[in-house]
């Protein structure tokens, strides 16, 4: 997916936002909700816990993402379990849009076109697996 170029550079991007990690995830549901309000009620009166597992599972998969094997299966799993929590295949792009704004809000300046479109292939691969993952096309 990415080149160890690439990964280097996203990793080096991701400890950046890691020694804020609980204000990059207040910032990045402010946006969401900003963005779609609709979206709101599908998740906890508590956000911060559930700031805390996204960002978890964004290192887990920066930190693993040579390891194919590792990765793609936990990321279907957690496909399928966002249909339980009522997330349907246009949301992706809405989550999408919020990090990307919560990013370019987070780094100002100070992050170059080629870091930002790394960071856009990441999300897209993670939410392409895990919208296969959900099945959305099978009438049910
Ligand atoms: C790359 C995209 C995404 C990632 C990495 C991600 C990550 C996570 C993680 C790690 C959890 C914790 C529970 C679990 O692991 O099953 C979670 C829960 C949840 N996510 Fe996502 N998510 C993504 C996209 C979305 C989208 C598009 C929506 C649509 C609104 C969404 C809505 C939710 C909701 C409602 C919960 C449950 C909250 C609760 O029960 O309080 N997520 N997500």
């Amino acid at each position: 997916m990415l080149s160890e170029r690439e990964t280097r550079i996203i990793q080096e991007s991701y400890a950046r936002i890691y020694e804020n990690a609980d204000k990059f995830s207040e910032n990045f549901y402010m946006n969401l909700f900003e963005i779609a309000p609709d979206l709101r009620p599908l998740f906890a009166a508590d956000i911060k816990k559930q700031g805390r597992k996204f960002i978890e599972i964004l290192s887990i998969i920066i930190l693993d993402l040579r390891d194919k094997k590792l990765i793609v299966p936990m990321i279907a799993d957690m496909g399928r379990r966002h249909v339980k929590y009522g997330t349907e295949r246009d949301h992706y792009q809405i989550v999408g849009q919020a990090l990307i704004q919560t990013l370019d809000e987070t780094f100002e300046n100070k992050w170059s076109s080629t870091e930002k479109q790394l960071w856009i292939r990441l999300y897209n691969f993670v939410a392409d697996i895990m919208i296969e993952a959900s099945n959305y096309d099978d009438v049910s």
